[in-house]
């Protein structure tokens, strides 16, 4: 385990702060930082939360930056944006992303590539922006919003899952390349949350083939374990107890080959529909 963060008089940038699990990160962690960034494409969303919580924490300087992350250039102008108006980040929340829910060779490939310029391409350039200070001054966190997804194989949602395991990937890579300096990296998979993500990935009752419906959680539930988690320096965390002991315990027991069989098995009804 990596040395505890310190959020406490932090700068923080958070990522899909204007619903789910990211909302409520942000509406947590304003509590304990000194300046917050909010970034998501619904402005209007972003400035009521900005003043909800300058009403509740007086001293915090809250900052709306609304941004599509899923478009590259975009991105490098928040990036700018940020190092003029607020200067370093010491914790980043990547917590923008989107499902898709339909076999890939029936799906669109504008929402596919959104889905990975937002999920992949943009989690890696915030991240590649905002280290270096971090790493300069020995201190910082950097916390990964990816999914159960990323840790196995689901049905009729390719890009998606695939996405999740880049996330799973990164973040495993990235925390051991920065052992010893001072900075945390913390992966978040949670199984499903309560949020608007269902509906944008067009999905009617979640992702198929995922885990039993009653470990479902409130997003922040799932955002204050995550912080908990974030904060102790765990490199991996799995949001609500029926969750986690299926991740831990459960999972492991089905091989690969038995993940495999029982995905496909789904992907042949869902196709023959
Ligand atoms: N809910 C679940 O069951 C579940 C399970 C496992 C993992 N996750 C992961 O949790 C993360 C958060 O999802 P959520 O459940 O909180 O879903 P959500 O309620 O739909 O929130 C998604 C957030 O991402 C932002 N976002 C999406 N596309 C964006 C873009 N192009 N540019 C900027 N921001 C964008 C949205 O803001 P705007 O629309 O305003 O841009 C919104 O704030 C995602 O990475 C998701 O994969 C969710």
């Amino acid at each position: 385990m990596s040395s505890p963060l310190l959020l406490d008089g932090s700068v923080a940038l958070v990522t899909g702060a204007s619903s789910g699990i990211g909302r409520e990160i942000a509406g947590l962690l304003a509590g304990r930082v000194r300046a917050l960034v909010l970034v998501a494409r619904r402005a209007d969303r972003l400035e009521s939360l900005r003043n909800e919580l300058r009403t509740r924490y007086a001293d915090l300087s809250v900052t709306p930056m609304p941004c599509d992350v899923g478009n590259e250039a975009e991105v490098a102008k928040l990036i700018a944006r940020v190092r003029a108006e607020i200067g370093s980040v010491d914790v980043l929340v990547n917590a923008a992303g989107l499902g898709l829910d339909g076999l890939l060779d029936r799906a669109d490939w504008e929402r596919i590539r959104q889905l990975l310029n937002v999920n992949v391409i943009a989690v890696v350039h915030l991240t590649q922006a905002f280290l270096p200070d971090m790493v300069a001054r020995g201190r910082g966190g950097i916390l990964n919003i990816g999914s159960g997804a990323g840790l196995t194989v689901l049905p009729s949602a390719a890009a998606y899952v695939a996405s999740k395991h880049f996330i799973d990937g990164f973040s495993e890579a990235l925390r051991a390349d920065l052992a010893g300096t001072g900075v945390v990296v913390t992966q978040v998979a949670p199984g499903p949350v309560d949020s608007e993500f269902d509906q944008v990935a067009g999905s009617v009752g979640g992702m198929r083939g995922g885990p039993p419906r009653f470990v479902r959680i409130g997003a922040e539930q799932c955002a204050r374990e995550a912080i908990a988690g974030f904060e102790r320096g765990e490199a991996l965390v799995f949001p609500g107890r029926p969750y986690r002991f299926i991740m831990r315990f459960l999972l492991p027991l089905l091989s690969r080959a038995a993940r495999r069989r029982r995905a496909e098995r789904s992907a042949r009804r869902i196709r023959a529909r």
